[in-house]
């Protein structure tokens, strides 16, 4: 009679029963992620030519996985033998599945020319969008009849959480797939229309039966965290993570019209003898950001209106130069009620004035017919972040010194999901999406505000060590649905 080695758990199942191009499972600690995704990779271990990749971000971390490996793996197939130099497993068939990392973008390269029929991330919002999308053009096949996919497990945070969230979370609920049209233009000028489908399966610790029968108190170790982590690695939220910035923030619809307790709010006819600002930070390759704000008699600040420079891809400039862009602010300054017939002034990057490479940015943006003026903004930065915290802060009554118009929809996006630099423990995170974040913080140091604290938090979720009681929580009842 076989013994069982490894079986998935109804959730795990799930997760390996998915027959779409990218799966993303997990978004909250413990659920069993890292043994199903080992487990995924054994899949076609009996044909010879199949190669398989498990990705880390560093290579200490993977030490994990190649533990566990040994477990599973050796059970499993006690032929297969495991090379510690190559950091690969040998199946009898000859089949490999190796382990891998990529610490920096430029690591991507030792990828190159290699091809993959199976390739798995563990932790993605680890990885940037740059290093996650590249390992498409290695996952081909190594030889016939094998299938060509890529999985990944996470929990919520880390420097890729943007757009991972924007890929798998945000734009359905979960386990809905997600179907993209790609054009493809052949040699003879045809063009085809591929498809390539991707989803997300969630899963937190009460997905986990086996590791809560082994240690039950694992959910009181999670129950203990930090409010931010806590949210974010038991129950799966989103909206919170460990190493967030601005944990102040909060977007709620409910309060979009009567303005408590809320940094989002329904865009309202702007008094007229309030002051026009906008604010600019200027990107090629990558995005470039104007702002548009409303600043009221107490000092405090509504964006109001954005034109962001970007591709739909994370991270990405749409290549427009100084002058298109000036012709754009003028067009949109025409036409737009709340800006029309107003005097506008402008601040920006100080680096737009910069003339030690010819014409400087500030200069083209000036020149007839646009007149796009700008003023060189204070580019400090612990100082300008300081000021995000003190105009964010709500007082008792829920007010605060900063709103964003709900059709500022890159600002919305971008803002909350800004980290902390492992280096500079500070500041906030450069190699993230941060051009809004920069063009607003050079419109805030125009208007300094003194210390504000923060009186007021968001909602608290229930607690989780009260499972028996009646709960509202969305997180935790889907995680007790599977
Ligand atoms: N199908 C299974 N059979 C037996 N044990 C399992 C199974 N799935 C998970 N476990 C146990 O649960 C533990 C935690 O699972 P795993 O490491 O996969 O979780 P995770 O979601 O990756 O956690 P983390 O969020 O910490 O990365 C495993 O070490 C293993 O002991
Ligand atoms: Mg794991």
């Amino acid at each position: 009679m076989s013994k069982v080695i490894w079986e998935p758990q109804p959730r795990q199942a799930i997760f390996q029963s998915q027959g779409a191009y990218e799966c993303l499972y997990g978004g909250a600690a413990g659920g069993g992620k890292s043994d199903a995704l080992l487990a995924e990779a054994l899949r076609q271990v009996h044909l010879k030519n199949y190669r398989a990749l498990i990705l880390r971000k560093t290579y200490p971390q993977l030490s994990e996985l190649i533990d566990r490996s040994r477990d599973i793996y050796k059970l499993s197939y006690p032929r297969a033998r495991y090379n510690d130099s190559k950091h690969c497993w040998r199946f009898p068939s000859g089949a490999k599945i190796y382990f891998g990392s990529m610490q920096h973008t430029k690591d991507r390269i030792n990828y190159q020319g290699k091809r993959y029929d199976f390739i798995a991330f563990d932790e993605l919002t680890h990885f940037t969008w740059d290093e996650y999308s590249y390992m498409f053009s290695r996952n081909r096949p190594s030889g016939p009849g094998t299938r060509v996919y890529i999985r990944a497990t996470t929990n919520p945070g880390g420097i890729g959480h943007g757009w991972v969230k924007d890929r798998f979370i945000t734009p359905v609920p979960p386990l809905t797939p997600i179907i993209d049209d790609y054009n493809v233009a052949t040699p003879e000028g045809k063009i085809i229309t591929m498809k390539r489908k991707r989803i997300f399966v969630p899963s937190t610790v009460f997905d986990n039966k086996k590791l809560l029968e082994n240690d039950p108190n694992y959910l009181a170790n999670l129950a203990m965290m930090p409010e931010a982590e806590k949210n974010a690695l038991l129950y799966g939220s989103w909206d919170s993570f460990d190493g967030q910035v601005f944990t102040e923030w909060v977007n709620d619809p409910e309060h979009y019209d009567d303005h408590k307790l809320t940094h989002v709010i329904n865009p309202f006819k702007i008094p007229a003898h309030w002051k026009i600002m906008r604010s600019f930070d200027f990107g090629y390759s990558k995005p470039f950001s104007v702002g548009w704000y409303a600043i009221d008699e107490n000092g405090k600040v509504y964006r109001i209106k954005e034109y962001y420079g970007c591709t739909g891809t994370p991270n990405v400039g749409v290549k427009m130069d100084p002058v298109q862009i000036a012709a754009e602010i003028k067009r949109i300054e025409n036409d737009d009620p709340m800006l029309k017939g107003k005097q506008i002034r402008g601040v920006a990057d100080p680096s737009i004035f910069d003339e030690s490479r010819g014409e400087s940015v500030a200069r083209m943006m000036s020149r007839s017919p646009n007149f796009i003026y700008w003023d060189g903004g204070d580019n400090t930065r612990i100082p300008g972040k300081m000021q995000f915290h003190y105009r964010f802060a709500f007082d008792e009554g829920g007010e605060c010194m900063f709103q964003v118009f709900n059709t500022c929809k890159h600002f919305i996006r971008t803002i909350p999901i800004l980290v902390y630099d492992d280096k500079h423990v500070e500041d906030i995170n450069t190699d993230m999406e941060e051009h809004i974040y920069d063009e607003c913080r050079y419109l805030l140091m125009e208007h300094p505000i003194s210390p504000r604290a923060n009186k007021r938090t968001k909602k608290r979720m229930d607690d989780p060590l009260d499972l028996h009681t009646e709960t509202k929580n969305d997180y935790l009842f889907f995680g007790m649905r599977g």
